[in-house]
């Protein structure tokens, strides 16, 4: 841990390359991964000497999809003056949703519960970034309004007991469907602005709905969004250049991950999907990190660290690695259920852990 995270000052560099770090989720599940690099030097960040970033993390206790205060000191625990939080999977419209208790950011009451806790990582000092997010064919009816299937490139279902959630199969979405799609995820952005946040981090990886539009081995469409590399990319490339438009281009980044393959969605060819997307991003002025995993940081080539399971388990991570510290061990037990408190934000900072 210690090579990785000698705390330097940061040089001021474009672009800012992200890279998640070890675990399940393989290292190259992140080729990708953009963020709001101008938000950083308005903040900066380059006088500060926090690498360490918050992973964006699911914790499924934003009951019927509101955050909850509880979320506000949990944000709070983790942030550091001048660190990168990027947010849990936010999702951007009642389609989107495919897990429970996840946030919402299309309703005004999602934004303005938003606020508060927007508000006190700023207060502290942070940079925060909202991560909008549907799930397409990763859910089931019963997350669906009226009981809908699910949407998605395609109709194909995801494997039974995959986790040991259950899938419904989905719909097809028809090409004039698309653009109202689009404009879900414009609007969460445009909302995710209001509620305070430095920009949006577009969750297009780990078999989503933007995923399973760029993976051939999900996306069996037959119009222009389907087919060629070319095609499979557009409607992530359009919710870039939408979301751009909206909020500028620098307060924009984006999650893909090419080589992985959860949720039934892997690509023949993820490096070529990679590479062009990459190039493509490049076109919309939003900056990427087209590099992987451990070689990237040994080599220097890393700016920001982002830290997932860790981070959960250690509010002041910063802190333990500037000071070589012990970690807390993380707990996957209670990643992920509705409990405001246990696994939540009851993990113990340093000093309690000394006095303790
Ligand atoms: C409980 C949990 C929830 C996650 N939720 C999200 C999410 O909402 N959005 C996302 O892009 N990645 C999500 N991830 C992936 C993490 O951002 C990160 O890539 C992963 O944990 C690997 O990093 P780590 O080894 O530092 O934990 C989640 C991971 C975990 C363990």
């Amino acid at each position: 841990m210690g090579e990785v995270q000698n705390l330097q000052e940061v040089p001021l560099i474009t672009p800012y390359k992200l890279v998640s770090f070890t675990g399940t989720y393989s290292l190259e599940s992140v080729l990708v991964d953009v963020i709001l690099q101008c938000e950083v030097q308005k903040h900066n960040f380059h006088h500060y000497t926090i690498k360490v970033v918050l992973a964006p993390l699911t914790r499924m206790k934003s009951y019927e999809n509101v955050p909850q205060t509880h979320a506000v000191l949990y944000y709070a625990q983790r942030t550091t003056k001048g660190g990168l939080l990027i947010a849990e999977g936010t999702v951007i419209s009642d389609t989107a949703i495919g897990y429970p208790n996840v946030p919402g950011i299309w309703k005004k009451e999602q934004v303005e519960a938003w606020k508060p806790i927007v508000n006190v990582v700023h207060a502290k000092g942070g940079i925060f970034a909202g991560q909008i997010w549907h799930t397409g064919r990763v859910s089931n009816t019963g997350f669906q309004p009226k009981g809908q299937a699910p949407v998605s490139s395609t109709d194909k279902p995801i494997s039974p007991s995959n986790n040991g959630l259950h899938f419904s199969a989905p719909r097809r979405l028809s090409t004039e469907e698309i653009p109202q799609i689009i404009n879900d995820f414009r609007l969460a952005a445009t909302n995710a602005m209001e509620a305070g946040f430095n920009g949006v981090e577009i969750h297009g990886a780990h078999g989503y709905l933007i995923d399973q539009f760029l993976k051939d081995q999900v996306n069996d469409r037959t119009d222009e969004y389907g087919g060629s590399l070319e095609n499979r990319c557009r409607f992530a490339l359009e919710v870039v250049k939408a979301v751009s438009e909206e909020i500028g281009a620098d307060r924009v980044g984006i999650r893909i991950s090419p080589f992985a393959d959860y949720n039934d969605s892997g690509d023949s060819n993820p490096e070529a999907l990679g590479l062009y997307m990459a190039e493509s991003l490049n076109k919309y002025g939003i900056l990427y990190l087209h590099g992987s995993g451990n070689n990237a940081v040994v080599a220097n080539h890393a700016d920001l660290v982002v830290y997932g399971r860790l981070f959960l388990a250690n509010p002041d991570l910063p802190k333990r690695f500037e000071l070589d510290a012990p970690l807390n061990k993380y707990d996957r037990n209670t990643f992920c259920t509705s409990d405001p408190v246990v696994g939540y934000t009851d993990y113990p900072f340093l000093d309690e852990t000394n006095s303790a």
